[in-house]
């Protein structure tokens, strides 16, 4: 800990203690005002405790006036501290009126109620109502609200919140009022609140028991033809969890957002999402296939969320996975279902083996249930998220996908309009089941990545093949020791003359064998198919063994992962041997040719099969990192693939040709296949004007990305002319400019740093949207290890001056970008030294946030 900094302290998840208070129903009335929002809350007030005060939550407030029962009171009759407000005395039941002014102009830290531009609204979870008005701002307080806004009726035709609208009228001073009420009790982190003027797209979606929801969706003006992917994609939802889980929505409208400036994704607010503009617009010629994807997955996420997180909600924040968890699985499966099941896969295994697996390796290290949080955003992370999904997938692998659905059934009827714990959700999926499942609960308690060795030993005397497995979690920041753990293992057996077998091996001790009888032959195993957990894999394959998994597997992930593994050991014989080149086996030239010239009907999965593993995925696989023999080895190979591929490489590419831009499964495929062409074909010197063609060609924002990207990547002559363009051409639109900032920052080259100094010039670029602020610099520290991990440290460098340039503005945004250098102790000693010096002088700052405070202490300690 830095010496000008006071110690402070965080939350354990063992201190938990039910609300002294609970509150029935919240009146909630905002006049809207840029510099003075006046908040007057009115609560309806029970004791649960004797003996204790009234401790509301507050920050950032203007107390104007306190009474109680209708009876003002005086400062003597309650304390105000920095982050709360304590009454001293208080019945058994009452009723509460605090009155409060706020200035939601000046709030950048984009929580609580803020401006996006002309549009006001509010961001309250984890604990952003206490920066609206003095409450218990906790998830186990679940009130019913009431909520009136008040603002000029011309500028803010929409005045929006939670639940049904029950009134509208201009009162005698021109403001327009409206009133809402939510029937249903929510904790205040789902509270919203909108005020603006947007353009509106209205659709119908009529329930599985006939009943008719009204959906609308607020775009800015003139945005409306970018708004209806997104609509279509939320019926989608509804209709999926219908026929998925039985699970109807239950309000008769609901609204969907888009903003400009917000620090996440999107908010599952009851009935009125707030989302992240970037993930709500699109067309062809401004989003990608990516876009589009990410859109349908987050519509579905936060829909899902009116189950998984409003109707049942977390206890505690401790219990953030059992709603992030959860919702993200179930996100992936309703994009599994839309689309490529084996693509949205790869993508999920992708994320865990690099933010995942690198978060805990690093000193932030937690299980996807903490057990002590300093500032609770800084635990919306991969781990809480993503390992969270993983570790639901593997408890529907366990049970099996129908006993998956009744446990999800039965765990919300019974907490229905409760808040909840992992251990509820646990035991209901154990009743369902009749299983016990006290070994797997500790993977909620228990962090780290375990090391899963496997192998097979063959008698053909006895016909007999006897699989052993051994599992083993290193120790993690937060935790020395680790236990064995219930871990799926699941399997194919690939023979050379009879169909394959697949089983599921369940791993429960240290070290386990597994015997099967009547096996004739020595079969080539895939293990941990599907990605069947969260696990680094260690296994004896050959060469040989690999190149036929990613022919032969029945799994499209086992055998992109075949060949993600079979480049892995590459790549590392590479790093190890001293200069003399690895060669490559003509088997291998033989089957990737195969593929381009036979590109099937996945073309996605082909193209996926075609990607070398990209830098992060390799350095999970190192505990020291060696940034430069990774990098260098990466592209020799890419090279090398490109020369001895060139003609099959180019067929390929010249015979994929799409019709008119359409987000539809073949075409995706198409487009990515043949980018992936293209990366290639850049190595060549040669092939420079086909990135011009491929640009100057394209119909739509995949393809021009993809020219682009393939420039930047082989440092063509020709990327500054085409950024250039891009940049002119876009100059207008902020979320395609995020474009390209990024592809800016993300150059490989050491004139980066000059062009992100530009950049920051641009009259799009601000300080205070966390949109533009990531665009540039999560593009640098996360997608340019060449110049990011520069061996004099610059790169370091312009990342803490941009994290204390941020910090005061937007803390949550800070605290995330600065998490590449808390893993100092990866990296060489010289890197070490400046990544080091980076936190130091962060650390060093009088007056960092608690997000910054608690992660570079703990990287420092
Ligand atoms: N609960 C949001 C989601 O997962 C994420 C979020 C967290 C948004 C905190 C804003 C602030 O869907
Ligand atoms: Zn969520």
């Amino acid at each position: 800990m830095s010496e000008n900094s006071l110690p402070r302290t965080a939350k354990r998840l063992t201190d938990y203690t039910a609300p002294a208070f609970s509150i029935s129903h919240v009146d909630l009335c905002f006049e809207l005002d840029a510099e003075a929002t006046r908040v007057t809350s009115v609560l309806q007030i029970k004791r649960n405790r004797a003996d204790v005060p009234l401790k509301l939550d507050g920050q950032q407030l203007t107390l104007i006036s306190i009474a109680l029962d209708g009876q003002l009171l005086d400062t003597t009759d309650y304390q105000l501290d920095a982050d709360s407000l304590t009454v001293f005395t208080v019945a058994q039941q009452c009723e509460l009126t605090i009155i409060c002014d706020i200035a939601p102009q000046h709030n950048t830290a984009l929580e609580g109620l803020y401006m996006a531009g002309n549009t006001y609204c509010t961001q309250c979870e984890a604990e952003g109502f206490r920066r609206i008005s003095y409450f218990p701002d906790r998830p186990d307080v679940l009130a019913e609200y009431k909520v009136t806004i008040k603002a000029d009726a011309e500028r803010y035709p929409y005045l929006l919140s939670n639940g049904n609208k029950v009134s509208e009228h201009i009162d005698s001073d021109g403001r327009r009022v409206v009133q809402w009420h939510d029937p249903f009790p929510k904790p205040s982190y789902l509270f919203a609140l909108v005020a603006g003027d947007f353009d509106v797209l209205t659709d119908k979606f009529i329930t599985q028991s006939g009943r008719e929801v009204s959906l609308q969706l607020f775009v800015d003006k003139g945005a409306i033809t970018k708004g209806s992917f997104a609509l279509e994609s939320l019926k989608r939802a509804m209709q999926w969890d219908e026929q998925r889980y039985g699970l109807e929505y239950d309000l008769d409208i609901y609204m969907v957002v888009a903003v400009d400036f917000f620090n996440m994704g999107a908010m599952e607010n009851k009935g009125l999402n707030i989302f992240n503009s970037k993930y709500v617009l699109a067309d062809a010629a401004s989003a990608t296939d990516r876009d589009y994807f990410n859109i349908e997955s987050i519509i579905g996420h936060e829909y899902f969320h009116n189950w998984t997180g409003n109707r049942v909600t977390c206890r505690d924040w401790f219990q953030l996975s059992l709603k992030e968890g959860l919702t993200v699985f179930r996100d992936q499966e309703f994009s599994a279902d839309m689309g490529s099941a084996t693509l949205c896969r790869i993508d999920a295994v992708k994320l865990i083996r690099t933010a995942q697996f690198a978060e805990d390796a690093s000193p932030m290290a937690h299980p996807i249930r903490p057990e002590q949080v300093l500032e609770m955003n800084n635990f919306y992370t991969v781990t809480v998220y993503d390992k969270g999904a993983e570790v639901i997938r593997m408890l529907q692998t366990l049970l099996g996908r129908d006993t998956f659905a009744k446990g999800l059934k039965l765990y919300l009827q019974r907490h229905d309009g409760q808040a909840a714990t992992c251990d509820d959700f646990l035991q209901a999926m154990q009743d369902v089941a009749a299983q016990d499942l006290s070994q797997f609960r500790l993977w909620y308690s228990q962090s780290g990545t375990p090391l899963l060795t496997a192998a097979q030993r063959y008698d053909a005397t006895r016909s007999q093949l006897i699989l052993s497995l051994a599992q083993q979690t290193p120790p993690t920041a937060d935790q020395a020791e680790k236990q064995p753990l219930l871990i799926p293992v699941q399997i194919e057996l690939l023979f050379n003359t009879q169909a394959s077998q697949r089983h599921l091996l369940l791993l429960n001790e240290s070290e386990q064998q597994y015997l099967f009888e009547g096996i004739t032959e020595a079969p080539v195993v895939v293990w941990l198919e599907h990605f069947s957990a969260p696990v680094k894999l260690a296994a004896q394959y050959s060469d040989d063994d690999l190149l036929l998994i990613a022919r032969q597997a029945t799994d499209g992930v086992a055998r992109w992962d075949a060949m993600q593994q079979f480049w892995s050991r590459k790549i590392a014989q590479q790093v190890t041997s001293n200069a003399s080149e690895v060669a490559l086996p003509a088997a291998l030239f033989k089957l990737l040719q195969h593929w381009l010239e036979q590109p099937g009907t996945d073309m996605a999965m082909t193209a996926e099969l075609l990607t070398l593993p990209d830098f992060d995925t390799l350095a999970e696989q190192y505990q020291l990192i060696p940034v430069d023999k990774l990098l260098s080895s990466i592209s020799r190979f890419k090279q090398l693939l490109a020369e001895q591929l060139a003609r099959p490489l180019s067929s390929c590419y010249n015979a994929l040709k799409t019709g008119p831009y359409q987000y539809q499964d073949n075409d995706v495929g198409l487009r990515k296949l043949r980018a992936v062409c293209l990366n290639y074909l850049a190595q060549l010197n040669d092939n420079q004007p086909l990135l011009h063609t491929h640009y100057v060609n394209s119909d739509n924002m995949t393809d021009t990305m993809a020219a682009l990207a393939a420039a930047q990547q082989s440092k063509a002559a020709v990327f500054n002319e085409l950024i250039a363009d891009f940049a002119s051409r876009w100059q207008h639109d902020a979320l395609v400019m995020d474009k390209c900032f990024a592809l800016v920052a993300s150059q490989p080259g050491e004139q980066v740093f000059e062009a992100i100094d530009t950049m920051l010039t641009h009259p799009l670029f601000s300080w205070k949207n966390p949109n533009r602020v990531r665009a540039l610099f999560s593009a640098f520290s996360l997608r340019n290890p060449q110049q990011f991990h520069r061996i004099d440290g610059k790169g370091y460098q312009l990342l803490a001056d941009t994290v204390l340039r941020l910090d005061p503005l937007n803390p949550q945004v800070a605290a995330r970008l600065v998490t590449p250098l808390l893993s100092w102790r990866r990296f060489d000693d010289e890197r070490q030294q400046r990544m080091r010096a980076a936190l130091q002088q962060i650390a060093g700052q009088s007056s960092i946030s608690n997000d910054l405070y608690e992660k570079v202490n703990r990287s420092l300690d």
